[in-house]
């Protein structure tokens, strides 16, 4: 078994290259908790990074739950959150309420019905190797003071989060994970999988909430793309991504031609169940003919985990779909209920994830790609290659100085990695199979797209092209300007925006408020139907929030999630045009970067002109939600119990907040308990909150409740 841990060594190491994943924030910083909080500069260097930290998260968790399109692994991801973690731990007053540890993932997407989980769908804490795999058994058998506990091992299949219920054996609703306390209804999407019974078999309970992966296997992604291909579109990337973007058509029918599978693994607590381990709960399961993977395994020891996920090394590339890992949950019910959950993860079970694959292939060309605000990044175009399930041809290579550092060469033979088995990414070359020809990448002086002279940012190490008009750039920021988060300007998508580009028709957002039917019918696969549905969308996104209109803009370091902070705190787009630095930094959520980005970006006699234009074609310019956020009724209807000793709060305290925000709470847990808030040694009330299914929040998740809106 030592095998297993030196082996996720060279591959691991590599994509994390500055920090290996087992890295404290206490050796980066290189010292103690104690000592730190003795001296005021190093807190301060802390409390910046522990910013910096949020802010990176919060981005590549947008990027990954919102838009899924990560940039970095998974393992990479892990790392930030584990150093954000440790020096929250080392200093608790650096930590806050919306620090991305308390919580357990991103917003729901708009065009679905919003569900509230009744019980939380958390997310659960990873390891990489054999060492943590024996730490979290430590932690097990301390929780449960020495009983030896019993493991099952289930695969984990890299697909989507699903909650499925069915009420007198009948599917009444589906919903995805969403932020892990709300997800989307895609009841009707779920129904179109053919191995979701509508109606459950024997004997079903008056009420059943199951939870499981939903994905699609590697053949039907193949024969999707090979249906792409022959349209001339994209194909998909992976088929996880696959699977979620499925499920969220809005239209049924296309989802019932995309074949589409389910494995269940869980079951949420309801009253008249009396499951009393993991193995009994699957077999349950599948008596009522829900879909069970029968790849699980009891085993009686750590060792006989570490054996299963050894074997599963190798022979996971034998199934038909894609698992990025193994799943160990502890067997026994009662020995769950012990050990209890953080406000992240249950403490019951633990993810084993595979390392990442390689493979080698040849690098046939580098081309350049210009991105919204103009930045040039090194794509390598590779001979295609089959990595973790997927035919891959390109390949990131980051920027000009990875790619210097790499010293890879057009004609080399290369290895890439899928990182988080989603974006390729070139490692390295193989010099023994460097051909005497190998050429090498010249760095580019003029943009690739407008020919315009290149500069390199003086802040990083991208270069980037200065020219506004670019068309590349033009293209990507209207992408973007119009995209699902942004503006939501719907049909209008890569293809048109590129045919308006190319025949002047659309130069800046500004213009496509000026485009008519008549001239949008006249392009390519367009028709007076069409058209006349393209302008009614772009007339639609006139009304969309100022918070959207802000991140839509396209200005550097301003995500979604910052323009309704800015629209909430300026009001009108005026207010934040007449900004000035001190203003802006003063935004507890803003820092100086960002705030040098806004101010520049108004400072530009371009922008300024462009957000004229705007105002001009009646594009909303004020946040008509702003003042009433305090007064909303969040928790209106729901009520609580509150149990046991919380940190941050006082009984009564808790109690004002939750009728403040127009919540009932109550002093016994009965039927019609909505949630229990259960602190520090919680007795009885938390009891009876398990026996009755009744959801049970930590202090943390009632506060993500409490922001979230319930
Ligand atoms: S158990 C409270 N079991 O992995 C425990 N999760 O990183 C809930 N997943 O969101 C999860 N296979 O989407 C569990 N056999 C399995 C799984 C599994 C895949 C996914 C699931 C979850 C994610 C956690």
């Amino acid at each position: 078994m030592e095998h297993l841990a030196a082996d996720t060594g060279p591959g691991i190491h590599r994509v994390l290259c500055e920090r290996p994943a087992t890295m404290r924030a206490s050796d980066l910083f290189g010292y103690t908790g104690r000592m730190a909080s003795q001296d005021q500069t190093l807190t301060d260097e802390v409390r910046a990074r522990c910013a910096e930290l949020r802010a990176d998260i919060d981005r590549h968790s947008r990027l990954y739950y919102e838009e899924a399109a990560p940039v970095i692994s998974d393992l990479e991801f892990d790392a930030l959150l584990r150093e954000l973690q440790e020096l929250e731990q080392l200093h608790p007053e650096l930590q806050t309420s919306d620090s991305p540890t308390q919580r357990v993932g991103g917003a729901p997407l708009e065009g679905f019905v919003t569900v509230t989980h009744r019980v939380p769908m958390l997310s659960i804490d990873n390891t990489y190797n054999e060492a943590e795999l024996r730490e979290f058994d430590r932690r097990v058998r301390k929780g449960l003071d020495g009983t030896e506990p019993v493991y099952v091992v289930e695969l984990k299949i890299d697909g989507v989060a699903i909650s499925i219920r069915y009420e007198d054996g009948v599917l009444v609703r589906a919903a995805t994970r969403g932020d892990g306390y709300r997800g989307d209804d895609v009841t009707e999407n779920v129904k179109r999988i053919r191995s979701v019974p509508l109606r459950l078999k024997d004997d079903p309970p008056a009420a059943l909430e199951a939870r499981g992966e939903v994905y699609m296997t590697v053949k039907e992604l193949e024969r999707l793309n090979k249906l792409r291909e022959k349209e001339g579109e994209e194909p998909y990337r992976n088929p996880r991504n696959t699977t979620a973007g499925t499920l969220k058509l809005l239209d049924p029918r296309q989802v019932a031609q995309r074949r589409l599978d389910i494995a269940l693994y869980d079951l949420v607590p309801e009253e008249g169940h009396e499951l009393t381990t993991h193995v009994e709960t699957l077999k349950g399961l599948e008596r009522l003919g829900l879909p069970v993977s029968p790849h699980y395994k009891r085993c009686a020891s750590i060792e006989e985990v570490l054996q299963a996920c050894e074997e599963w090394r190798e022979k996971r590339r034998e199934l038909p779909y894609e698992t990025d890992g193994l799943v160990i949950k502890v067997d026994s019910a009662a020995q769950r209920r012990r050990l209890g959950a953080t406000s992240k993860a249950p403490r019951w079970v633990i993810a084993f994830k595979f390392p990442a694959e390689i493979a080698q292939t040849k690098l046939l060309n580098i081309k350049i790609q210009v991105g919204k605000s103009g930045a040039l990044t090194p794509v390598a175009e590779m001979a295609p290659v089959r990595l973790a399930g997927t035919i891959v041809k390109r390949a990131t290579l980051h920027n000009f100085e990875d790619l210097a550092k790499k010293d890879v060469r057009i004609g080399d033979t290369i290895e890439v990695q899928k990182a988080g088995e989603i974006i390729p990414q070139v490692l390295r070359f193989v010099p023994e199979k460097r051909p005497a020809d190998a050429q090498s990448f010249p760095l580019p002086r003029e943009c690739p797209v407008c020919g315009t002279e290149v500069h390199k940012d003086p802040d990083s190490v991208c270069l980037r092209c200065l020219n506004l008009a670019c068309p590349a750039q033009v293209k990507e920021r209207l992408e973007h300007f119009a995209s699902r988060k942004a503006m939501d300007i719907e049909g209008l998508g890569p293809a048109l925006i590129a045919q308006l580009v190319a025949q002047k028709l659309v130069t800046a957002p500004a213009d496509l408020y000026q485009l008519d039917v008549e001239t949008v019918a006249h392009l390519e696969r367009m028709a007076e139907k069409s058209a006349s549905y393209l302008i009614q969308a772009i007339e639609e996104s006139k009304s969309r929030p100022l918070g959207r209109l802000l991140f839509a803009l396209g200005i550097r370091h301003v995500g979604s999630r910052t323009g309704e902070v800015l629209a909430e705190h300026f009001g009108t787009m005026d207010a934040l045009m007449s900004a000035s630095m001190e203003e802006l930094t003063q935004i507890h959520e803003v820092g100086d970067v960002l705030a040098k980005s806004v101010y520049d970006f108004f400072e530009t006699e371009e922008n300024r002109a462009l957000i004229a234009q705007l105002g001009a074609a009646g594009l909303n310019m004020r946040e008509e939600t702003r003042g009433a956020k305090e007064e909303a009724q969040t928790l209106a209807g729901k009520t609580f119990v509150v149990t046991g000793t919380l940190e941050n709060y006082s009984r009564d305290e808790i109690q004002a907040r939750i009728k403040q925000l127009g919540g009932k709470a109550t002093g016994s847990v009965s039927k019609s308990t909505n949630y229990v808030v259960a602190g520090e040694n919680a007795g009885s009330k938390l009891d009876k909150a398990q026996q009755l299914g009744i959801p049970v929040l930590t202090e943390a998740e009632f506060e993500a409740l409490v922001e979230g809106g319930a």
